[in-house]
């Protein structure tokens, strides 16, 4: 399993106007732009091939993992050899590719995009706007369960009732052996609907079967093809896993949350603000 999935299309309507002229995955992060420390994760989780599936404008992000040999040679004419090696080093974490999403047709219509280049191979997805903080990463945890068991693994989180509206929710079962298995799963709930506080947080690891899955998907909520919609077929079949996460997650698609983690991840590295 080497293929990562990064669905970036995405406007980053949330984030304007600082997303107006730059895509929401290159604003830095404390130092380094948004995207950096997902990829990070997934690379230091044996991801070995990074798909973006970008939209018109995005090109700021295959820019930013590719080597600017001409940039690397001022810094080492200055001096700056570390800060050279750091440049170079993006681009030899992985093998970028990327691919378009003409049209933002939702989350599992994204996912669908990447089908031919992920052939018929286990997969990742990664949704950039979820920062997790652990050790060993949480994407390697869940490789590790995957490779295991053969079945589909989602990381879930407890959220606090009033955020349950924002994501996917699982109806899971810890069974007695720690496993937990995923019976439904339902895409944004009201309170009131939602059948735990386990949101789905963006990590997937994906049977190839998904993909077939999602061709044959209607679209669901909001008009858009979730996939969130394809997931409850594989847990209808008992066929879907859940990894609880219970270390530090950081939801950068907002002005606050981005801020926040900033510096939080500012604070990881020691910095004093
Ligand atoms: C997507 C998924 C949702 C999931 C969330 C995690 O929603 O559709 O099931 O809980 O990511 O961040 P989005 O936040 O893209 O609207």
């Amino acid at each position: 399993m080497e293929k990562a999935v990064f669905p970036v299309a995405g406007l980053g309507t949330r984030m304007l106007p600082a997303t107006k002229a730059v895509p929401k995955e290159i604003l830095p992060l404390y130092d380094r732009p948004a995207i950096h420390y997902t990829v990070e994760e997934a690379a230091r989780s044996g991801f070995s091939k990074m798909i973006f599936v970008t939209s018109k404008g995005k090109e700021a992000i295959l820019n930013y993992f590719d080597r600017d040999v001409e940039l690397e040679e001022i810094l080492m004419a200055r001096g700056k050899k570390e800060m050279a090696d750091f440049l170079r080093g993006l681009s030899e974490m992985a093998e970028f590719i990327a691919i378009r999403q003409g049209v933002p047709m939702g989350l599992g219509h994204a996912v669908l995009q990447a089908k031919a280049v992920v052939d018929n191979e286990p997969f990742a997805v990664v949704l950039p706007d979820d920062i997790v903080l652990s050790d060993p990463p949480l994407l390697r945890q869940m490789r590790d369960l995957y490779l295991r068991t053969g079945k589909s693994v989602v990381a879930l989180y407890r959220v606090p009732e009033e955020q349950i509206p924002s994501f996917g929710i699982a109806d899971a079962e810890v069974k007695k052996d720690g496993q937990v298995v995923i019976h439904d799963l339902v895409e944004k709930p009201s309170i009131q609907e939602a059948p735990s506080d386990l949101a789905v947080i963006g990590r997937y690891i994906l049977e190839p079967e998904i993909f077939s899955i999602l061709e044959k998907t209607p679209p669901g909520r909001g008009g858009e093809i979730q996939l969130t919609d394809a997931l409850k077929v594989l847990a209808k079949e008992g066929r879907l896993l859940g990894f609880i996460f219970e270390g530090k997650r950081l939801d950068i698609g907002n002005p606050e949350g981005f801020l926040k983690a900033s510096l939080e991840i500012a604070a990881e590295r020691g910095v004093k603000i």
